[in-house]
């Protein structure tokens, strides 16, 4: 490719993630409120045509390997099969992230389409648990949802797990023992400060040390030895393998170093990072007519704001205007 996405520390950016919708049927204590969120106008949310643009311009022009789709939650976008497979006709590895709702009807369709891989959020395996943390009532959904998806041949497939103090914290040995068991590989990932209510605090949060700990009362765990790159997760053999467990310690072992990902919004702002202070609007430019050299150019430029990290345990630290669900995790 004529071009690359590399920053002021001379990481490239290969791994494009791109949020389809902000929207969500699930309702994470730790992601948004009871009430939902104020969601994006329809006009502001990129076409279909829109996104595959953006994806080939990324993929033909500035050496993205790498496409995952995400959200709010991915599988309410009517077009998501259709944009599924136009990505990967462009000879990208393609995957998605979601909470498996809806998945049973999908994943046969997903996986004709050219979906390489998927990772589910799932933060307990007890249908009451399930209810309090997301507030809906749908934990044999999910499971159903999985069940597909392992049918389709959409494998392996990866669930991530957010720990919650006094709420499913003591249940993360019996959730590895059924992700374990069912074949799911399983990565806990510490909470971080992208919920709509401002409510993350450091002293809440279940670290990968308490992560350990508790895991170790009932397993041991030793250091996998495949390379970790720039993956989030941290992989353990569990009781000498071959099953594991992840952890993605984001907060208390940042990652950002090796950073490999650059996110586009469901409404067509290139994001750098997560915690990101600024975006870039692609959308306008492409809707007033921009050429793929134009959008290819400001997608470079957005690259060189990217700061060295998250910056969470920095005193000035600020949390992103814009939530997790809007951002696409
Ligand atoms: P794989 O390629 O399958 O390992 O996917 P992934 O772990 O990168 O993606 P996934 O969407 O499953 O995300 C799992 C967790 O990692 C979520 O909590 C993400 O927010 C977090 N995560 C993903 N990318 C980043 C990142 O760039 N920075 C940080 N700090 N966390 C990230
Ligand atoms: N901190 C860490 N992970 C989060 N997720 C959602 N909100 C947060 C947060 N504040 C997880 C979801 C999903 C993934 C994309 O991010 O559970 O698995
Ligand atoms: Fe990259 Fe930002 Fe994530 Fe750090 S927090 S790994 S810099 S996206």
């Amino acid at each position: 490719t004529a071009r690359k996405l590399e920053d002021r520390y001379g990481r490239v950016a290969t791994d494009l993630r791109v949020s389809l919708t902000d929207r969500c049927n699930l309702r994470c204590s730790y992601c948004m409120p009871a009430e939902g969120l104020d969601w994006l106008p329809d006009e502001s949310v990129l076409t279909d045509d829109e996104v595959v643009r953006l994806v080939r311009i990324g993929v033909e022009q500035l050496g993205i390997r790498e496409v995952r789709f995400t959200g709010g939650e991915p599988l309410v976008r009517r077009g998501l099969v259709d944009i599924v497979r136009r990505s990967h006709a462009l000879g990208v590895e393609t995957s998605l992230t979601t909470n498996a709702l809806g998945l049973s009807r999908t994943a046969a369709a997903l996986a004709d389409a050219g979906l390489d891989r998927i990772n589910v959020s799932l933060d307990t395996v007890r249908p009451e648990t399930f209810l309090e943390i997301t507030r809906r009532d749908r934990f044999k959904d999910v499971v159903a949802g999985l069940e597909a998806a392992r049918a389709a041949g959409l494998g392996p497939i990866k669930i991530n797990a957010v720990l919650l103090r006094g709420i499913n914290d003591g249940q993360a040995p019996e959730l590895l023992r059924w992700a374990i068991a069912e074949g799911y590989e399983l990565r806990f990932i510490e909470q971080m400060p992208l919920d709509a209510q401002h409510a993350w605090n450091r002293t809440a949060m279940v670290t990968a040390e308490e992560i350990f700990e508790r895991l170790e009362r009932e397993f041991v765990l030793k250091p996998a030895d495949e390379p970790r790159g720039s993956a989030p997760a941290e992989l353990f053999l569990v009781d000498g393998g071959p099953a594991t467990v992840g952890v993605i310690a984001s907060v208390t072992r940042p990652f950002c170093g090796d950073c490999d990902r650059v996110r586009l919004t469901a409404d067509g702002q290139v994001r750098n990072c997560l915690f990101a202070r600024e975006e870039s609007d692609l959308r306008t430019a492409l809707r007033s007519g921009a050429s793929d050299e134009d959008l290819a150019e400001r997608w470079v430029v957005a690259m060189r704001g990217k700061r060295a990290g998250h910056g969470i345990d920095d005193p000035t630290f600020l949390q992103p205007d814009r939530p997790m669900s809007a951002i696409g995790g």
